[in-house]
């Protein structure tokens, strides 16, 4: 088991992560003398993964089940008004403990309900994609979506600990794979040498190899723990997170969500990320040939999807990441190097984009 302490100003937790970990680990500190145990569990998870599942609430202790239904639409106020009368009914105060395993989907709604329900009600989570495992179970950013857009309306609220099960991924489709992976590379050109070193030894085949995949996410969540450990809030640094995510979101964005997948939307933004950084002369041509080669290993490359460029700049100036309608990139100055808050040349920026989209 290999664990990454966590310590921010407003919570400090430990991310711990191995194989068939819910039957090792220790349940008294997660509960913290907690007088109700919820556990909420994508319904697709617990079809696959009920034995595995049920064993690790067992020895949590009496608890309450439900299940939700997956998918980025059910990531609403509706279902959490549901959520939160279904809590009060079953006694639920401060004095409970959640536990939220599924993928981003479940582990940002169960966090948005629990930064909500009687003011706050301590998490657990346990992410079950690796996208959930590297990414969006790490640093509190909780969130619904409103029809205006996605992740609109949220909080920052820290879990008490996160519980990452590597055995989960034995079901995780490829494609669902390649949503986590698009997020490793990102952390890995950010900052991760090891982790990058790591990337271009496999392929979307080996890298399931489970000592493989615990030293991937030991990694590659270590890496987003690292940043968010020093900027919670996103008052600067945590920005570099957004690398590959400025023209990502906008493509998905004029796609509905439809048609390509989040890691196929990322990894386009980050060849536009990395275009324009080297068009600025920031990286050199080995920098370009290790990042291809990264994304070709894990089918990540994609064809051209055939979108109107400037359909996808003036999505881009929409981010709500943005300030004045401008549009801001996290650029690399090198591996190792990135740099936030970039303005681009528009001239530049629409035949990176029309070269890519
Ligand atoms: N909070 C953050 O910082 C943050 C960061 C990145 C993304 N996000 C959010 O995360 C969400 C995406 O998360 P995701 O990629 O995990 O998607 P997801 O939660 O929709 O899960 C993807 C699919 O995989 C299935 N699944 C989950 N675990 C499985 C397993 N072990 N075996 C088989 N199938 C499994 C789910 O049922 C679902 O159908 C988005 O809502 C996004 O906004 C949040």
């Amino acid at each position: 088991v290999k664990t990454i302490p966590l310590a921010m100003e407003s919570a400090s937790y430990d991310i711990r992560i191995g194989v068939s970990l819910l039957d090792s680990i220790e349940t008294e500190s997660l509960i913290a003398g907690a007088e109700r145990i919820g556990l909420i569990v994508s319904r697709t998870v617990f079809g696959l993964h009920r034995g595995r599942l049920e064993r690790f609430m067992r020895k949590a202790g009496k608890y309450e089940l439900i299940e939700m239904d997956d998918g980025e639409e059910n990531k609403n106020y509706r279902y959490a008004e549901r959520f939160f009368e279904w809590m009060l009914a079953r006694g639920f105060t401060r004095k409970s403990v959640i536990f939220a395993a599924g993928g981003g989907v479940v582990g940002d709604f169960a966090g948005y309900c629990a930064a909500l329900f009687m003011r706050g009600v301590p998490v657990v989570h346990i992410p079950t994609t690796l996208l959930a495992m590297v990414d969006s179970s790490i640093g509190g950013k909780v969130a619904v979506n409103i029809s205006a857009g996605k992740n609109i309306v949220g909080a920052f609220y820290q879990p008490c600990a996160v519980v990452e099960d590597i055995s989960f991924l034995s079901t995780l489709p490829d494609d669902e794979l390649k949503n986590g992976i698009a997020e490793t590379v990102k952390h890995a050109f950010l900052g991760e040498q090891e982790l990058l070193d790591l990337l271009l030894a496999h392929d979307l085949h080996s890298i399931r190899n489970e000592p493989v995949m615990e030293e991937l996410i030991f990694r590659s969540a270590g890496y987003k723990a690292g940043v968010v450990g020093r900027d919670e809030r996103e008052a600067g640094l945590r920005a570099i997170l957004n690398f590959g995510h400025t023209a990502g979101h906008a493509i998905e964005s004029v796609m509905e969500y439809r048609g390509i997948s989040h890691g196929e939307a990322v990894a386009v933004g980050l060849r536009a990320a990395m275009a324009i950084s080297r068009r600025m002369g920031y990286l050199d041509d080995e920098t370009m040939r290790r990042f291809d080669d990264c994304i070709e290993r894990y089918g990540l490359a994609g064809k051209r999807i055939g979108l109107d460029p400037s359909k996808v700049i003036s999505h881009m100036k929409y981010d709500k990441k943005n300030f004045d309608g401008r549009i801001q990139f996290v650029l690399l100055k090198a591996i190792g190097s990135p740099a936030y808050n970039q303005p681009v040349d528009e001239a530049l920026l629409a035949d990176v984009i029309a070269g890519l989209v």
